[in-house]
C-alpha cells in the first residue's frame, strides 16, 4: 500500500472509533475528496444530505461539505451537534446575499414569493418564504401561485433554469459559482470534439449558454443516478470534479470526462480526514443557528420539503 493510501486507512480506522464512541454519523457532499467520501455514512447533494441530517437518530453531525450545508442540518436538528470540520469552508455564492439586501429588495417586491436555494445563509433563509435545491427548483417554483413573481435568490443561473422549464416570471439576484460560472461554450465544444457520441451533463449552475448545450441537466445525484440507468458509456461531466470519484464507483466500465480542468471548489476541497478525525475528537468547529433565525428558516426549508 503506498504511504499515502496507508495514512488514510489508519486515519479512517481512528475516525471509525471516534464516530462509535460519540454516536456520530458523517455526512459527505459529493465533491469532497475521495477519501472523505470514502468515510462518510451517507453521500449526496444537498437535497439528500438534508434529508439525511433531519431523520439521522445520531447525537452528532460532521458535515463534511460547506458553511450552509452544516447550517441547513443545525436548522433541522436542534438537539444534534452540527460539526464543520473546516471551519473556513463557506460557499461564495451563498454569501452574494445577505438578509438586509433581501429585505430591501422585497421592499421593491412585496408581491413576490422568496424562493431561496439551499446555498444560502440561515439569516437568508430566515427571510425566505421557502427553500429548494438543484434538485427540486423547478418543482418548487411550480409550486407557487400562478398569480405571484417569484423573487430567486442567489443563483442567477439556476433562476434562469428554473425560469425556463417553469414558464414563471422570476425576479432575479445576481449571484452565481464562481466554480461553475466559469464553463464555457468552448469548454463544451472541446470536450465534444474530444469524445464525439459522449452524453454531456451538466449542473444547472451553469451559465444559460452552456446549459442549452447539454443532453441532461440535473443536480449531482442527479447525475449519478442517470448514469447508472443510462446505457450511454460515456459521459462529459460539467460539475465540480469530486463527483468523479462516486460515479466511477457506481458505474463499472462507464468513462467520464470532467468537461474542464477549472471545476475545482476549493471550499469544498478544504476537509481533509485529518480535520474530520480532529473535529469528533474536540466536538469542534460546531456549527450553531440562533433559535429565532433557526425557527424562520425550518419554516422555508420545511416548506420545501412537503412539496409533493
Ligand atoms: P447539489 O445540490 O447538486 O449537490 O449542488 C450543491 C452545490 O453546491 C453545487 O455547487
Ligand atoms: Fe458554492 Fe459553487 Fe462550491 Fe457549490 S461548488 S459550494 S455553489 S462555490
Amino acid at each position: 500500500m503506498a504511504e499515502r493510501e496507508q495514512d488514510f486507512a489508519q486515519l479512517s480506522a481512528e475516525i471509525l472509533d471516534l464516530k462509535k464512541k460519540h454516536n456520530a454519523i458523517i455526512l459527505s457532499h459529493l465533491y469532497q475528496r475521495p477519501e472523505v467520501q470514502d468515510v462518510a455514512d451517507y453521500i449526496g447533494d444537498s437535497l439528500g444530505l438534508s434529508q439525511e441530517a433531519a431523520k439521522t437518530g445520531a447525537e452528532v453531525i460532521v458535515f463534511c461539505g460547506v458553511h450552509f450545508m452544516a447550517e441547513t442540518a443545525a436548522i433541522l436538528s436542534p438537539g444534534k451537534t452540527v460539526l464543520l470540520p473546516e471551519v473556513n469552508a463557506g460557499c461564495p455564492m451563498a454569501d452574494m446575499v445577505t438578509a438586509e439586501a433581501l429585505r430591501a429588495k422585497k421592499r421593491e417586491y412585496p408581491d413576490a414569493v422568496v424562493v431561496c436555494y439551499v446555498n444560502s445563509s440561515a439569516d437568508v433563509k430566515a427571510e425566505s418564504d421557502i427553500c429548494c435545491t438543484s434538485a427540486n427548483a423547478v418543482k418548487i417554483v411550480r409550486s407557487v401561485p400562478v398569480d405571484k413573481p417569484v423573487l430567486f435568490v442567489p443563483d442567477r443561473n439556476l433562476g434562469n433554469y428554473v425560469g425556463v422549464k417553469s414558464g414563471r416570471q422570476i425576479i432575479y439576484w445576481e449571484g452565481y459559482c464562481n466554480t461553475h460560472d466559469k464553463l464555457t461554450v468552448d469548454d463544451i465544444l472541446q470536450a465534444k470534439e474530444s469524445h464525439p457520441g459522449a452524453t454531456v451533463m451538466v449542473h444547472p449552475e451553469c451559465r444559460p449558454e452552456v446549459v442549452a448545450l447539454a443532453d441532461q441537466i440535473f443536480s449531482t445525484s442527479g447525475m449519478i443516478k442517470f448514469a447508472r440507468g443510462n446505457e450511454a458509456a460515456e459521459y462529459i461531466i460539467g460539475t465540480e470534479m469530486g463527483i468523479l470519484h462516486q460515479l466511477y464507483k457506481e458505474c463499472p466500465g462507464k468513462k467520464f470526462y470532467i468537461a474542464s480542468n477549472k471545476l475545482i471548489c476549493p471550499n469544498m476541497k478544504a476537509t481533509t480526514l485529518q480535520k474530520v478525525k480532529w473535529a469528533l475528537e474536540e466536538m469542534q468547529p460546531r456549527v450553531m443557528v440562533p433559535e429565532a433565525i433557526r425557527e424562520k428558516a425550518l419554516g422555508a426549508v420545511e416548506r420545501m420539503i412537503t412539496v409533493k
